[in-house]
């Protein structure tokens, strides 16, 4: 899609920034922390790191550290067995996900053991009466991407809330085709539920449909899709993935994907390129998305993008690609600025686009895809556009 307006190059505005530490928290024995979480209304702090989960208070005083990690696992064992011939080993548990459900006060925290299951914890104390449900959610080993974030969705939105997770395709070293075949039952994209009886399964099912978008089998062990962020907005939930530009290409690009949130079968699923170019400096492309976050913009900003103070906005870090390894990021970045309502209109200028026969089919990568049928409400075409 068209830039809007707003270019910073990242390397100014860190130059100016100057930052005062006020508090540490550390862990020597830990690898890695993976991610971190606040709490709204408390302060309190949660890490999500290899092998530990960490709950601070909000001055980051460690009040409780919990080992989650390493366990006896294997590729081949699915989340809640394992067949008595499988060689298991000593395996990381590397933090997958971690976000609190405030409607129900609970923290969710989802690692890459048994094919990348999770737990619900108490946001007083993450020991205590911790619920494991074996049911495989997220990415299963310590590099491929997960994105999770929970927003309104199926069966009665906005007044029910699901957890939105977008998942990497994985296989196992040395596995090929035959890695692992519960890998291949775990959508792409999907609504999980947090109804404790039914607590991460896919919100609604039917045999074919239903909250879940696969990628063709033909083509997922190539076609890798990078999760980076996702967010709700307006009615819709998103995602930014860096992907190949096509199914036989070296090319990466950074697209945008969106489902209505009242859609039970994902017919709305649909998927935009989302560009971050340069006028200076020769036209530089920042093709790979990096990280982002949606928020509301200062007053200035708003009336610079021909929006409201009240609307949502997308600002986003983007690299060049590396030119040897086209899916790593270079040194060079930039943040771009996106108004959510000129992303709405490029939908939807690319979904009417299609009606008319002027859209392109590209997304030889999902499995199931439907013409531009218009159903009942939010518009739902089950339709990939590219530009
Ligand atoms: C958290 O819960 C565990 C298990 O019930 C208990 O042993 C521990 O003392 C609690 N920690 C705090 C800080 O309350
Ligand atoms: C994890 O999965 C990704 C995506 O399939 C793959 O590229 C990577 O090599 C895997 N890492 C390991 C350690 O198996
Ligand atoms: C289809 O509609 C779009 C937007 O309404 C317009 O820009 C485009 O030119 C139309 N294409 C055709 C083939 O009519």
């Amino acid at each position: 899609m068209k830039r809007q307006l707003l270019i910073f190059l990242l390397t100014l505005a860190l130059a100016s920034a100057s930052s005062v530490i006020v508090r540490t928290f550390s862990d020597n024995e830990v690898e890695r922390f993976n991610h971190l979480v606040v709490d709204k209304n408390t302060g309190r702090v949660y890490i999500g790191a290899v092998n530990r989960l960490y709950q601070l208070s909000p001055a980051l005083d460690l009040v409780i550290a919990e080992k989650t990690g390493p366990e006896y696992d294997a590729f081949e064992c699915s989340a809640s067995e394992c067949s008595a011939g499988v060689q298991k080993k000593l395996t990381d548990n590397v933090n997958k996900a971690l976000v609190i459900d405030y409607t129900t006060t609970r923290l969710i925290a989802c690692g890459s053991l048994f094919q990348g299951i999770c737990s619900v914890r108490n946001l007083h104390n993450i020991s205590d009466g911790t619920q494991e449900v074996r049911e495989a959610v997220v990415a299963n080993n310590a590099t491929a991407s997960t994105v999770a974030f929970i927003a309104p969705g199926p069966p009665n939105p906005p007044v029910t809330q699901v957890m939105y997770v977008g998942v990497t395709y994985t296989v196992p070293e040395g596995f090929g085709t035959s890695g692992s075949s519960y890998r291949s039952e775990i959508p792409a994209v999907s609504s999980r539920s947090l109804d404790k009886d039914k607590m991460f399964q896919i919100a609604q099912m039917a045999v074919t449909t239903g909250t879940r978008m696969f990628v063709n089998s033909l083509a997922r062990e190539r076609y890798l899709i990078n999760y980076v962020y996702g967010f709700s907005s307006e009615g819709f939930s998103y995602f930014l993935t860096t992907q190949m530009k096509h199914s036989i290409s070296s090319q990466y690009v950074s697209k945008l994907v969106r489902v209505c949130q009242d859609d039970e079968n994902y017919y709305s699923y649909t998927e935009i390129p989302i560009d971050c170019t340069s006028d200076l400096q020769g036209g530089r492309n920042y093709n790979l998305v990096q990280a982002a976050y949606v928020a509301k913009p200062g007053s200035d900003l708003a009336s610079d993008l021909g929006i409201t103070a009240q609307d949502d906005v997308l600002y986003a870090v983007f690299s060049e690609s590396d030119p040897s390894h086209s899916n790593q990021p270079s040194d060079l970045s930039a943040l771009c600025v996106y108004s959510l309502k000129a992303i709405r209109r490029k939908f939807m200028q690319n979904i009417r686009n299609c009606f008319n026969g002027s859209g392109q089919r590209g997304l030889d990568f999902i499995s199931t895809s439907y013409a531009c049928v218009p159903t009942v409400s939010c518009l739902f075409f089950h339709i990939t556009i590219s530009l």
